[in-house]
């Protein structure tokens, strides 16, 4: 399938090098990651999906925000912050290419994030999700 991206062989070779390194990363890093860390919890072979990770970002979680309300729902586009209306810039690698660049952020980000909207932390296979859709947007 043409949006599937299905490697956890390769992100079992680089998730020791992503999980070493320092704070800076790409994007591709966090795909590794996520998918090797979704690999083993799951046994089957893991796929990330732009479909459901549109879904995911787009839809409610029994909470009363979606990764939306903040970010918008075009994430090629800037986002304002549901409480304190601060703008918040585009998501997508595309048109930002400071996102998934920085452990640190990302890690803190979908923490933080993940609890607002479902009150819980992101398992491994909606980040990944997510951020296949992500890189999945063109300006
Ligand atoms: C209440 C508002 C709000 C909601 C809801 C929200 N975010 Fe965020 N998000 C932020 C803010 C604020 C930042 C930090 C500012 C920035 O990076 O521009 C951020 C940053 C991030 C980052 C850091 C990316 C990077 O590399 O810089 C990720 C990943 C992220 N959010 C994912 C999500 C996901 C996934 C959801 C839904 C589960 C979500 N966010 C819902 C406000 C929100």
């Amino acid at each position: 399938m043409k949006n599937c991206i299905n490697a956890p062989v390769r992100a079992f070779l680089l998730v020791s090098t992503v999980t070493g390194a320092a704070a800076a990363a790409t994007p591709d890093d966090f795909l590794q990651k996520f998918s090797a860390q979704a690999a083993q919890s799951e046994s089957v072979p893991v796929s990330f999906s732009v479909q459901r990770g549109k879904e995911f970002f787009t839809r409610t979680h029994g909470n009363q925000w979606s990764c939306a309300s903040c970010h918008g729902d075009d994430p090629r586009k800037s986002g304002r912050h549901k409480r304190t209306n601060k703008a918040i810039e585009a998501m997508a690698p595309a048109v930002n290419a400071e996102r998934f660049t920085s452990k640190r952020q990302v890690t803190k980000w979908f923490r933080r994030n993940c609890k607002d909207v479902l009150a819980r932390e992101c398992t491994a296979q909606e980040k990944g999700d997510v951020l296949t859709y992500l890189l999945s947007l063109k300006p």
